[in-house]
């Protein structure tokens, strides 16, 4: 395979406010296809910064009482903890308020002006004659000059859907002081875009775009290309236009320029060669991730402008939709407008990483993030059936065979159907077909699973003459397992790195096809807990707060997060006990004993039963549990788990229960059985 030059970039976010789910969605793509070229060999760069300039910014900084310096060197913190925290792995991550962004912007602008394509024409605009400053659509309200309703955007009316130009507001007011604006002349910078429609034509056709966004193209073709506006008056936050004094290029202008001064600052940090990738010759890729609302942005300025000043253009763009949350727009009333930082502190980053690589495809359409499904999806693939292999294999190599693997593979062919999915996969992660590479897999896992549910090693280890097979079949489980987590490891870099230590063995694309045999393994340790509801539910809770404590003022915003944090979290930490006290005696009666679950099967006419066998080492008990809406019946079987051995019999429509399982959690998805730890066998008392 020849090493392909790779730079790709997500969408900067804006320096005036935190990183959400939305944001999410797109770097978690990003990452992981990143992750994958990296993998694969080829040099590959993954560039982003902070979209630090505009007014919104300024007027932020200026509400706040700091400089708009102070405030994006602190959003940039931010900003780039939550991406740390969700593991994305940039090369570089910048600012478009920097040095290199300063110089490429000028220059730029410089080359297209030398070459014709700055156009200048004097325009009317409301300003704020209190504020002395001009007021962007969104920054005048009024009346809607078509219904009449109060209240409304500069741009366009919420009660009868019009749009319009703020000048035709009725009774307008400036949204930052108040005043009425009046309208002032100015002149202003224009990129002379219509100039570039041939060549955006034949780029649209020949690149590699999306068939959703080259229609869309196609579309503001037929609508014809117009002057785009980059300059606006002082007071901006940006860089002065060289030559224009008070005249700041729009925030949109040095923007996507910001892909290029990250990646200069990377440069200069490590000696990689800027100019093989950015020179009109390249033979490197560029690929820019996008939001499907910036894609006139990204696929008609950014090329115009790297064409009229000399740089190559990108291979492509690849634009995402937006994400949902339980079928509706992210809200921050319903608390489903989450900020990364609160899902941090209730979830596992690679829960989120998962979901969204199962749901992901290349083309725009939204995702939704359903939380149910969400659980459910991460419990019953990656627990219940990825980490499900390694766990049932793993404690009978420690125990038995010194955590040594077989020296022979006791299924090659197997394992060869497992390896030689590798390219399909790899095809797959490289269309940024996320989702059917995540169903590949897991295909995979279930056949795993299903091999040792055939071959019950736990049985086999019971009985000396069947424990050279018992070895066989874990040593082949942990390299089904194996080949499995390197196929994930882009999209779960935490757990891949657990999992290296677990087998001792770096998972790479070059060695995955050679099975691990006479090879040392290290204890197992449990690689991901199940997605607990509660937390969940907590996350969307907190969310809500978010907007009550933003609402409130500064006081009253303290009282309300001390008195929340009261209510949630009982002085004690003490449990209610539900129901009435019982005493010692009362627990001795109940006989709890460990039992494994040697056979699990649907139950026919029964929606949430799982007819379970139990061995409790010198008896079986058949047992109904009402568990079924969290676990399919073939990912339970060869576990360990508790039951009350001593409940008296019941018959029911489908058999006699004799006894019952413990599990925990409130239902639905969210019911854990309770399982002893290695080491616990059948019949063991639990006390
Ligand atoms: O829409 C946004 O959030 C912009 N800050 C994206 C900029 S992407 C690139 F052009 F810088
Ligand atoms: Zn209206």
């Amino acid at each position: 395979m020849t090493q392909r030059k790779i730079l790709i970039t997500s969408a900067l976010p804006y320096a005036n406010g935190p990183i959400h789910l939305g944001h999410m969605l797109e770097h978690i793509q990003t990452d992981i296809w990143s992750r994958f070229q990296k993998a694969r060999g080829h040099q590959c760069y993954f560039v982003c910064a902070d979209d630090a300039h505009g007014t919104p910014i300024m007027l932020k900084a200026q509400q706040l009482g700091i400089t708009p310096e102070q405030m994006i060197a602190q959003t940039s913190q931010e900003h780039q903890a939550d991406f740390a925290d969700f593991l994305i792995g940039f090369d570089n991550y910048h600012s478009t308020h920097s040095e290199e962004n300063r110089l490429f912007a000028s220059d730029i602008y410089t080359k297209l002006d030398q070459g014709g394509y700055i156009k200048r024409k004097t325009i009317s605009q409301l300003f704020d004659p209190e504020k002395q400053m001009f007021l962007p659509d969104r920054f005048v309200k009024g009346d809607c000059p078509k219904c009449g309703a109060l209240d409304q955007n500069g741009d366009s009316c919420d009660s009868c859907g019009a749009t319009y130009s703020p000048v035709e507001l009725k009774n307008p007011r400036s949204v930052v002081s108040g005043a009425t604006p009046v309208l002032k002349d100015s002149e202003h910078y224009f990129f002379d875009l219509p100039a570039f429609e041939q060549m955006l034509k034949d780029w649209t056709r020949s690149g590699s775009l999306q068939d959703e966004m080259a229609n869309k193209l196609q579309e503001w073709f037929t609508e014809g290309l117009q002057q785009w506006d980059i300059s606006r008056d002082a007071p901006y936050f940006g860089f002065e236009i060289p030559g224009a004094p008070g005249k700041f290029f729009y925030v949109w202008l040095d923007a996507p320029i910001g892909y290029l001064a990250s990646f200069k600052n990377y440069c200069d940090k490590t000696g990689v060669n800027f100019d093989q990738f950015w020179q009109k010759d390249s033979d490197a890729e560029i690929y820019h991730f996008i939001g499907k609302d910036i894609i006139y942005f990204h696929s008609l300025f950014w090329p115009a402008m790297l064409e009229g000043a000399g740089y190559r253009k990108p291979t492509s763009v690849y634009a995402h939709g937006f994400v949902t949350v339980n079928g509706a727009k992210m809200s921050k009333s319903k608390g489903t407008f989450i900020k990364a930082r609160t899902y941090l502190e209730h979830l596992n980053p690679e829960y989120l990483r998962y979901y969204f690589a199962s749901k992901l495809t290349s083309n725009i359409t939204d995702l939704d993030l359903n939380l149910e499904d969400f659980a459910q999806k991460v419990n019953a693939d990656l627990v219940g059936k990825v980490v499900n292999i390694a766990s049932r294999c793993a404690s009978f190599i420690s125990k038995k065979f010194d955590g040594k693997l077989t020296a022979e593979i006791a299924e090659p062919d197997l394992l060869a159907e497992f390896t030689a999915a590798g390219e399909t996969i790899a095809d797959s992660f490289e269309k940024r077909e996320f989702a059917r590479a995540i169903r590949e897999i897991m295909a995979l896992a279930d056949k795993a699973n299903q091999y040792i549910d055939a071959k019950a090693p736990w049985v086999l280890a019971k009985n000396e003459a069947t424990l050279t097979e018992a070895h066989l079949v874990c040593s082949m489980g942990i390299n089904l397992f194996r080949v499995l987590m390197h196929y994930l490891k882009p999209v779960l870099p935490a757990m891949a790195k657990e999992v290296e230590l677990f087998l001792n063995d770096e998972l790479s694309w070059s060695t995955y096809q050679t099975a691990l045999t006479n090879h040392s393994i290290n204890v197992f340790k449990p690689l991901m807990q199940r997605v607990d509801m509660t937390k969940v539910e907590a996350m969307v809770e907190s969310s809500k707060e978010n907007l009550q404590q933003t609402a409130a003022a500064p006081v009253a915003k303290a009282v309300v997060a001390e008195s929340k944090a009261a209510a949630v979290a009982p002085a004690d930490g003490a449990i209610e006990p539900i129901g009435e006290t019982i005493n010692i005696d009362d627990f001795a009666k109940l006989d709890l004993r460990v039992a494994r679950i040697i056979n699990a099967e649907h139950v026919e006419g029964a929606d949430k039963l799982v007819k379970l066998q139990l061995d409790l080492g010198n008896e079986q008990r058949q047992v109904f549990a009402g568990i079924k809406s969290a676990y399919q019946p073939e990912q339970l079987i060869g576990r360990l788990t508790v039951m009350v051995a001593n409940l008296a019999p019941r018959k029911m429509r489908f058999g006699m229960s004799e006894g019952m399982v413990m599990a925990a959690g409130p239902g639905g998805s969210d019911i854990f059985l309770l399982t002893p730890d290695d080491g616990a066998t059948p019949g063991m008392r639990v006390k």
